[in-house]
């Protein structure tokens, strides 16, 4: 099914979001069933839980996403001159285009854009959007997850992979071996990737910003289990479970986790899944790099690193790599 937009530099035609293999449902059967019950952090993003992390976004104690916009602001020029003139911008987990807005406003004359977003209607209004914005640049929305498919799209000399958000950390060692190699692929040999990542930092700031006071946080991980029972038929009572966010020093992550508060049965579908006293679901892990350690698994995807800007706090980086 496809979906036609009538700005004239919208070429692309949108594949219908019903057409994507839906995982949710496997997903949490299987992640129930493990000794150490566990659900990847995508299927925290539904409606509600993609406004609560907006919200997220705006709360004092979350650093991330303002530190990374004053560095795209204040490093603009250099940025913008950095990627050079007439890119083809290429970003996987687009969302709204929201950041890919600024950055095009930077670019000397950016040639087309490529949203790559799970969600249709957030790439339909946000491709809308930049086509309206900049009549000279070639949108090309795909809706597809980019978690477990990168279409490697073709064309542009000049080709900039966009990955901010520091969405990279979500993704353990080994599947992040897997997300660079395909983001490589995406910017083919001389293309460049420019990716924002959270920096490990005093841990008392990073455990206030995933432990939120005004409970935004806790809220966006407890609406897992409100979207298992609304989409699954789940019986959860949320009132049983607390939010936890802990440091994991071997690991260099925050993890979240929903803790059970007595021992209970949970029915989902019709199978039933027994939690112990204090028996934790895992989440999501939210890792904190080093640059010297981004670079080493930059590098083994084949990126080599052309500039770095970070802010005043050396809280958050944005990097470039050149791909080999
Ligand atoms: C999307 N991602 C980079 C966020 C993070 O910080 O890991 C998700 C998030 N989880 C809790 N707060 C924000």
């Amino acid at each position: 099914m496809t979906s036609h937009v009538r700005a004239p530099n919208l070429h692309a035609t949108v594949l219908d979001g019903k057409e994507l293999r839906d995982t949710f449902r496997e997903d949490v059967l299987h992640g129930l069933s493990l000794p150490h019950k566990s659900i990847p952090p995508k299927h925290l993003y539904d409606a509600r839980g993609s406004k609560l992390f907006d919200a997220i976004t705006g709360l004092n104690e979350y650093y991330p996403t303002r530190t990374e916009r004053n560095i795209l602001d204040s490093h603009a020029e250099s940025i913008a001159g950095a990627l050079g003139p007439g890119a083809t911008l290429i970003e996987p987990g687009a969302g709204s285009c929201e950041k890919a807005q600024a950055l095009l406003a930077t670019l000397e004359q950016p040639r087309s854009y490529v949203p790559i977003e799970i969600s249709l209607t957030a790439l339909e209004a946000g491709s809308h959007r930049i086509a309206e914005r900049f009549p000279h640049v070639e949108v090309h929305p795909i809706c597809t997850d980019f978690t477990t498919e990168l279409p490697l799209t073709s064309g542009g000399d000049n080709r900039v992979v966009f990955f901010p958000g520091s969405t990279v950390s979500n993704f353990n060692r080994k599947e992040r071996e897997g997300l660079l190699k395909r983001l490589s692929d995406l910017a083919q040999p001389g293309g460049q990737l420019l990716i924002g990542f959270d920096l490990a930092k005093d841990r008392s700031v990073l455990l206030d910003a995933y432990n939120d006071s005004a409970g935004v946080t806790a809220a966006f991980n407890l609406n897992l289990l409100r979207r298992i029972n609304a989409e699954l038929g789940g019986d959860f009572d949320l009132s049983m479970f607390r939010h936890d966010a802990v440091w994991n020093d071997e690991h260099s992550r925050i993890e979240m986790h929903l803790v059970s508060e007595a021992p209970q049965g949970v029915r989902v579908e019709d199978q039933m899944f027994e939690f112990a006293h204090h028996e934790r679901l895992h989440t999501e892990n939210s890792h904190k790099f080093t640059t010297a350690s981004f670079d080493i698994e930059a590098g083994l995807a084949g990126f080599s690193r052309r500039q770095l800007w970070t802010d005043p706090q050396d809280w958050f980086a944005v990097a470039l790599y050149r791909a080999d």
